[in-house]
């Protein structure tokens, strides 16, 4: 038996967490097993990576650090949790996965495609999503709800990709988009300025035929 996997990528403020959130409700509603995690993080390793590559004191970071340490989260998350959960018939959700690393260190810190598929196969052995879920929305409108969020949280404003020039998010929409359409079968773009339920709704009509089905 093997369990499906399902990722959710988009830029910063897209109401990704929000809707992984709802599809898991719905999937454990429907009977389904369904583990839920994230990148970098979902294993203690790469949530001690996350806090390394999230602290805004490390802007000294260069970018081959950065790739690693994303790589490196994501090879510990592949071996201890996707895997072994997928053998056991699980649903695993993942908020974020590869996809984020071709928008974000491919296209916006310039690693070449060869280079990322390197890094892939090292990190994963080439293991890809069942299906994507990207959810599109203006990247000024997505870094305004971070911002209002971590207010809200009581935080002092954006991590360090975040923190980013508006041009760098720009270019990890772009690269998403890009990536969407040379893989229509596997990512599927929600426009996220739709109603949250709206969202979930079609959603649902992607991942519901996807379960039970493997
Ligand atoms: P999150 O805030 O959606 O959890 O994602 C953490 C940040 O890390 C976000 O700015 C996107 C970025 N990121 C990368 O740059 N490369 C990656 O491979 C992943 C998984 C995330």
């Amino acid at each position: 038996m093997s369990g499906l996997f399902i990722t959710f990528e988009g830029v910063e403020g897209c109401g990704k967490s929000t809707q992984v959130r709802l599809l898991v409700d719905a999937l454990e509603a429907a009977g389904h097993s369904v583990h839920v995690t994230r990148e970098p993080g979902g294993t203690p390793i790469g949530e001690d990576i996350r806090s390394i590559l999230l602290s805004p004191a490390n802007k000294v970071m260069c970018k081959e650090a950065e790739i690693l340490l994303y790589a490196a989260a994501r090879a510990q998350h592949v071996a201890e949790v996707i895997r072994p959960k997928m053998a056991e018939g699980t649903i695993v959700i993942s908020d974020r996965y590869a996809d984020a690393t071709a928008a974000y260190q491919g296209a916006a810190r310039g690693f070449s495609p060869e280079q990322l598929a390197a890094v892939h196969k090292l990190a994963t052995n080439d293991l890809q999503p069942d299906a994507t879920i990207l959810i599109d929305v203006p990247v000024a409108k997505g870094l305004a709800r971070v911002l209002q969020r971590s207010i809200d949280e009581g935080r002092r404003g954006y991590d360090r990709l975040e923190a980013e020039a508006l041009e760098f998010h720009e270019a990890v929409q772009a690269a998403y988009l890009k990536l969407a359409k040379a893989n229509p079968k596997r990512i599927h773009v929600m426009d996220g300025m739709q109603s949250i339920d709206d969202i979930h709704q079609q959603i649902m009509a992607v991942i519901l035929p996807l379960c039970g089905t493997k």
